[in-house]
């Protein structure tokens, strides 16, 4: 199967948990717009109501309206069900994200999350995180280069995100968005911490302790589920 298929399967077996009357959280990037696109198929075919969501960036939400999934803000309830995808899926549900630039709406989202389902083709999981992937950072625009010769201290090069014509990424946040790469990373928690404590480090994208569940869909089309 294709990676878009498996992308999709694995979305299908997260939408199929959403309930009526759910508040959900959406996540960003390319496999959590097929959860967003069957919620929205769900509600439009009647075999869902009352659900609302919470997108985690400007780009889902403009595809929740398009879909009809009402937009709702995050308040002080949280959101019953969180789904989205990730960058790297490690074995306890250590992830990295961010690849998308959502990372910090995509964390506030889902701490305030009652459960966060992920779902990922099999090229997202890893046996120790950062094995494939750079760890994206948000950081202040107010400066940045400081910011970023902290990071390198932590041992990595951090590069400062740009799109195809060399202009710099702003996030939805209007922040500067950074890629670390660290390589495997032994303690993600202890890491996270570490460069949280940097003043103009404004979110990190390794998600510690925060995933209930990943839904893998394995080359095949088998789905592995992961707690
Ligand atoms: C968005 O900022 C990210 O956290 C995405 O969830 C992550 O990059 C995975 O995106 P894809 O599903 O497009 O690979």
């Amino acid at each position: 199967m294709d990676l878009e298929a498996l992308k999709k399967r694995a979305a299908e077996a997260a939408v199929a948990r959403v309930r009526s009357g759910m508040r959900l959280g959406l996540g960003t990037g390319s496999t959590a717009r097929w959860a967003v696109e069957l919620v929205g198929a769900r509600l439009a075919a009647g075999e869902l109501e009352e659900v609302v969501g919470v997108p985690t960036s400007r780009a889902t939400e403009a595809l929740m309206r398009r879909v009809g999934i009402p937009v709702v803000e995050l308040d002080g309830r949280g959101v019953d069900l969180a789904i989205d995808g990730a960058d790297e899926v490690a074995p306890d549900l250590t992830l990295i994200k961010g690849h998308g630039g959502a990372l910090l709406r995509e964390k506030i989202v889902e701490v305030a999350a009652q459960r966060f389902i992920v779902i990922a083709d099999y090229t997202k999981r890893v046996r120790v995180i950062g094995e494939k992937k750079e760890i994206p950072v948000e950081v202040a625009r107010f400066g940045w280069k400081s910011t970023l010769r902290q990071i390198e201290k932590l041992g990595s090069a951090p590069q400062l995100r740009s799109n195809d014509h060399g202009e710099t990424i702003l996030s939805d946040n209007g922040n500067f968005l950074v890629d670390a790469r660290f390589g495997p990373v032994e303690d993600p928690a202890a890491l996270e911490r570490r460069l949280l404590q940097i003043p103009g480090v404004l979110e990190v994208g390794l998600f510690n302790g925060l995933a209930h569940l990943a839904i893998i869909a394995e080359r095949d089309g088998r789905l592995e589920e992961i707690r």
